[in-house]
């Protein structure tokens, strides 16, 4: 397989963890007999600074030329504290989804169980805990129209039927291959956007009678993560939901420098950690690369169907803690002070498992 990748490092440990998602691509690649060709785009902060805008249209085209994108975060302090700054580093973000038409945003909850311990959860709460989130991408407050007036501001929450229709189906076929269970989660007591989401599952589930499927309140889901996430098989939920839903969930796998994800939708799939910027700890060699490394075993798996790839990737990863690495953030104090690494170790560990 010959493929053109584009990599996208952003801001922050972006660069720093990307490099090793990268490199994982590469080796993966010398194994299997898979060539890639490199090219690089600019996106977020440093996108700002050298061109005045988050998404260069030089990216954008890259984007669209290329076969599957590694991302890694954008995001700057500057822009955090500074609510009217006009021109900002994740509109690149949300541009490029749009763009793209990446509608389905698939966040595996995946725990290894070296890491029960990292988790702030009880282990017994937690193990056996698998989970595929599907939220939607180009919807919601995100993309309404903002209004701000004298003293109020608005932000437009809407959502179109054939958007739902499409995560539905592809959540559904996902739900099919695995525990045929779906989880859909909205408000639909509350927001009218939540009442046409739950018409429109309802109209889905009737083509996958074998799946069995429950409808569950955002508070009461926030709930339920955390008291019993082994009851979730596949969650399809909004934008606005999933975001703060799978920045919960990832306390399941230890740490947010653990999750994976992958954008998918009509062209491009798009692949990144589901961390940010981080920059409390950017350029420091802290940043654990694991995340950016797992989102190259969905890239193989769903951009490229090749599973046994994808699956040399995890099995690497989990020896990896198995012999007892940790960076940082998934260290506990059982951790053997000696194998607390940094980016760059553990981005080499990882290299020799595979
Ligand atoms: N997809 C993206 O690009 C994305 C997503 C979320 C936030 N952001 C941006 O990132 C910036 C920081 O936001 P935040 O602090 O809310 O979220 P964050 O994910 O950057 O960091 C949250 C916490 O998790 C830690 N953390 C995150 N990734 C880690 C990793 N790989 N290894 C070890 N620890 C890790 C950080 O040190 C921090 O304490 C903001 O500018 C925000 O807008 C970008």
């Amino acid at each position: 397989m010959k493929k053109n990748i584009l990599v996208i490092p952003g801001d922050g440990i972006g660069p720093e963890v990307t490099t090793w998602g990268k490199a994982v691509l590469e080796k993966i690649g010398s194994i299997y007999g898979h060539t890639f060709s490199f090219d690089e785009g600019l996106m977020g902060h440093v996108a700002i600074e050298a061109t005045g805008t988050s998404l260069p249209d030089d990216t954008l085209a890259k984007a669209k030329a290329s076969d599957a994108i590694l991302f890694g975060a954008v995001g700057h302090i500057k822009y955090d504290n500074d609510p009217s700054a006009k021109v900002r580093p994740e509109q690149g973000l949300l541009k490029i989804r749009k763009e793209l038409g990446l509608y389905a945003n698939l966040r595996p909850i995946m725990l290894f169980d070296e890491l029960l311990n990292a988790s702030s959860l009880k282990p017994e709460i937690l193990k056996g805990t698998d989970i595929l989130f599907f939220r939607e991408l180009t919807g919601d407050v995100y993309f309404g129209e903002k209004t701000r007036g004298d003293g109020f501001s608005s932000d437009l929450m809407i959502y179109h039927k054939y958007e739902v229709e499409r995560i539905a189906k592809k959540a559904y076929e996902a739900a099919m291959v695995r525990g045929k269970k779906l989880c859909s989660v909205d408000k639909a007591n509350v927001l009218e956007t939540s009442r046409l989401w739950r018409e429109v599952i309802q109209d889905v589930a009737k083509q996958y009678p074998e799946v069995e499927t429950e409808h569950m309140f955002i508070d009461n889901a926030a709930m339920q993560l955390v008291k019993n996430p082994k009851k979730f098989d596949v969650v399809v939920t909004a934008n606005l939901f999933g975001d703060i839903l799978t920045d919960e969930a990832s306390q399941i796998a230890g740490s947010m420098g653990m999750l994976a994800s992958a954008s998918i939708g009509d062209g491009t799939g798009f692949f990144e950690p589901i961390h940010g910027s981080a920059h409390d700890i950017a350029g420091q060699d802290k940043a654990n690369p694991l995340a950016s490394i797992l989102s190259v075993a969905l890239m193989y798996e769903i951009a490229f169907g090749l599973k046994e790839e994808a699956k040399r990737i995890t099995d690497a990863v989990d020896k990896t803690l198995k012999a007892g690495y940790r960076t940082g953030d998934i260290a506990d104090s059982n951790t053997d002070k000696a194998k607390i690494l940094g980016t760059t170790a553990m981005g080499q560990k990882v290299l020799e498992y595979i």
